[in-house]
């Protein structure tokens, strides 16, 4: 029996912070009501040189130092995103090349808030199966690109950020112990972006209508989320044959702390077995759990042996909930001088790969043309 163990970890958030303060100055609101109402205090912000990727890249990079791992031993690259770069191509290829990941496929997966757990999951499932060894899963989002800033009900919601995790095969029975994923696509409209895909393309009047911005019916989501974290939770609990005391941290997905309590006090889990960040970030959708968690780690509330419950829930209507257990002791990365150092190399060694391989495929070009120009003459 394979088990996917987690041995690398990483978060990446833009350095620029909105405060509550900060909206009271774009919208009609006050700090007192976002945060009486969802916990929320601040948001950090993706600079004009940041991306989904750029943010993705960096928390994968964090990662592979703590796993110590080469990037070209990684076989899969999977970023849970629902705010790519472009329509395509995906996230993941472009951390794939940033990374210098050179043996490794990459694929987007979309489950919104969820997607996370999602992607925990699919990893999980390659590992098990044989088919990877090393995977390198990561949540990233630029929400701040997609939110309207004059739609005070969701503008003050939303934040940028990415994390990361590396899993390893292993034979030591640690990491997924259950998940489960569920999806009700009848509430596909309580949450969504409108515009811009392929059923209703961006047009000067959409763009007017400010169709191209997330939409989210509040109140409606807000029942959503409360009852099926509850519920999702419950069921990946069962699925593990344990009770919410066996576990020793809940990391939900950080939307609303009052989303949070409410749940956590269904499931009869104290606060301080909560792991909570929405103050610090708002919702950073996909990468909200894995952030929470590396900074859970940071904080020493994750060790070797802890059983961790991770749930997500969001647009789709979607979510999904995983018992994990911690395989590794999480130790700070001192990195001496020769780490650095091959890391540096590494680094360097991906963007030189990517330049290369640019510069390899646009001679090609130019010796396809020159031979079919020559042929031309010749045959002329
Ligand atoms: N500042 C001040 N007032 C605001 C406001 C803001 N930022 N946003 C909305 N309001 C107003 C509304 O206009 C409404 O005013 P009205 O009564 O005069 O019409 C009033 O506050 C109540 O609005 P409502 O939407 O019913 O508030 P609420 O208590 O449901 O809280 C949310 C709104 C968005 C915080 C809450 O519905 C929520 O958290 N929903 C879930 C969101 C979520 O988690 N989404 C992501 C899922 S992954």
């Amino acid at each position: 029996m394979m088990y996917a163990q987690v041995t690398g970890w990483g978060s990446a958030l833009p350095s620029r912070v909105m405060t509550n303060q900060d909206l009271e100055k774009l919208v009609e609101t006050s700090d007192e009501w976002i945060r009486s109402r969802t916990g929320i205090s601040e948001r950090r912000i993706a600079g004009p040189k940041e991306s989904t990727s750029t943010l993705a890249i960096r928390a994968a990079k964090y990662a592979l130092q703590v796993a110590d791992l080469n990037p070209r031993e990684l076989d899969l690259v999977i970023v849970a995103t629902t705010t790519p770069d472009y329509p395509m191509p995906s996230v993941a290829a472009l951390v794939q090349d940033g990374i210098g990941a050179a043996r490794a496929g990459a694929f987007d997966l979309n489950a919104a808030c969820s997607g996370f757990v999602y992607a925990l999951s699919v990893a999980n499932g390659m590992i098990a199966s044989g088919s990877a060894e090393n995977v390198l899963i990561v949540g990233a989002e630029t929400l701040s690109r997609w939110v309207d800033w004059t739609d005070r009900g969701t503008c003050v919601l939303f934040g940028d950020g990415a994390g990361a995790l590396i899993l390893q095969r292993s034979d030591l029975p640690t990491g997924l112990r259950s998940c489960i994923l569920g999806s009700d696509g009848s509430g596909a409209s309580l949450l969504n972006v409108p515009a811009g895909g392929t059923r209703t393309p961006i047009t000067a009047e959409i763009i007017q209508n400010r169709q191209n911005f997330i939409k989210m019916k509040g109140p409606e989501v807000y029942r959503f989320a409360v009852s099926v974290m509850a519920q999702a939770a419950q069921q990946a609990l069962t699925a593990a044959g344990m009770t919410a005391d066996d576990i020793d941290l809940f990391i939900p997905h950080q939307a609303n702390l009052r989303i949070i309590q409410s749940a956590m006090k269904t499931l009869k889990v104290p606060p301080e077995k909560v792991f909570i960040n929405v103050q610090h970030y708002g919702n950073t959708s996909a990468a909200s759990i894995p952030i929470a968690l590396c900074e859970a780690i940071a904080e020493g509330r994750v060790k070797a042996g802890s059983n961790l419950l991770l749930v997500g829930f969001g647009a789709g209507l979607s979510w999904g909930s995983a018992v994990l257990n911690w395989g590794v002791t999480p130790s700070s990365v001192t990195d001496s001088w020769w780490r650095s150092m091959v890391r540096n190399v590494q680094g360097r060694e991906a963007a030189v790969r990517s330049f290369a391989l640019r510069a390899h495929r646009r001679l090609e070009l130019v010796g396809t043309h020159a031979l079919r120009r020559f042929n031309g003459w010749t045959e002329a």
